[in-house]
């Protein structure tokens, strides 16, 4: 763990000499935003839809970029190689803070923004949880409105989270204004008389890059799907229920709020997606 080389502010070093001051906004205020990208051999995933993405999350707060494309992918290249791992599939977490000032609410006059980026090991889905699935609750959306901002400030969705574990369950789905938005942290699918659906991108859920990634492959196979508002009532009768992220992927729900969905197993759209998609992924590592 310790020798794990990671970047902040422009230097490489080891994971346990990386400091940050106490008086980063980061840390005081939860000012920043981030991505998670995922990497298959050597090869991010979607790397310009994660940038775009983070782009317009510094842009909703009023953070400058601080570094061209070309140079975020010279880090994530560079910290790749440093991976003792580097043949293993990997997640890189990159963060971006409006930088150290005293602490005040108001935007600092002067401050140079504080980037960290990290390389883990991108572990593979339990082979058995995709075979059982997994068990999820439903969950008022208790989040700001503009869940659309990739913020590292997640203490709303963490408690939310952490109530579904409490629950005996692995995600919170979230339920704003009668209508599903997303998970804690995935995106969600359902399947209704053999149609996907999952919600219009808007300012209630995180544009997630898998879930475009996921309309995308539909669409091109001619499997009807729509981004269109779900209902509660219209989610807890779906056939199937799946999460998209990128670390998780898309994983099938077969339990929601301690009911089966569907015949408790996951379903046959799901199975034909999920192909699709690890089909999608080789296609990176060739
Ligand atoms: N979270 N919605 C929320 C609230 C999320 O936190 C995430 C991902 C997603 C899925 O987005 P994507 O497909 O681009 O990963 C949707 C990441 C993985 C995390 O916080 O670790």
């Amino acid at each position: 763990m310790t020798s794990q080389v990671v970047y902040l502010n422009g230097e490489y070093l080891p994971l346990n000499e990386a400091k940050v001051s106490v008086l980063d906004r980061g840390f005081i205020f939860g000012d920043g935003v981030y991505e998670v990208i995922p990497v298959y051999g050597n090869k991010a995933l979607r790397f310009e839809h994660h940038m775009q993405r983070l782009n317009d999350s510094l842009n909703a707060v009023r953070i400058a970029n601080p570094l061209s494309n070309t140079q975020w992918q010279d880090i994530i290249d560079k910290l790749i190689s440093e991976s003792a791992d580097k043949i293993k599939d990997q997640s890189i977490y990159l963060h971006i803070t409006r930088g150290v000032a005293q602490r005040d609410h108001r935007f600092p006059d002067v401050s140079e923004p504080t980037v960290f980026v990290m390389s883990n090991l991108l572990h593979a889905v339990d082979p058995d949880l995709l075979k059982s699935g997994i068990a999820a609750v439903t969950l008022d959306d208790i989040r700001w409105q503009y869940c659309n901002i990739k913020a590292i400030a997640l203490l709303p969705n963490i408690l939310l989270r952490q109530q579904a574990v409490d629950q005996g369950a692995a995600e919170a789905i979230l339920i704003r204004d009668g209508n599903m938005t997303e998970g804690a942290a995935s995106n969600v699918f359902i399947v209704n008389n053999g149609v996907i659906k999952t919600p219009p991108k808007d300012k209630k859920l995180l544009p997630g890059i898998t879930r475009d990634l996921v309309v995308e492959i539909a669409q091109s196979h001619n499997m009807p799907i729509a981004e269109t508002s779900i209902s509660e009532e219209e989610f807890l009768k779906a056939d199937e229920i799946w999460l998209t992220s990128s670390t998780k992927e898309i994983l099938p729900v077969t339990r929601i709020n301690g009911q089966q969905v569907g015949n408790g197993k996951p379903g046959a759209v799901w199975q034909d997606m999920y192909q699709k998609y690890q089909d999608y992924k080789e296609t990176l590592r060739t």
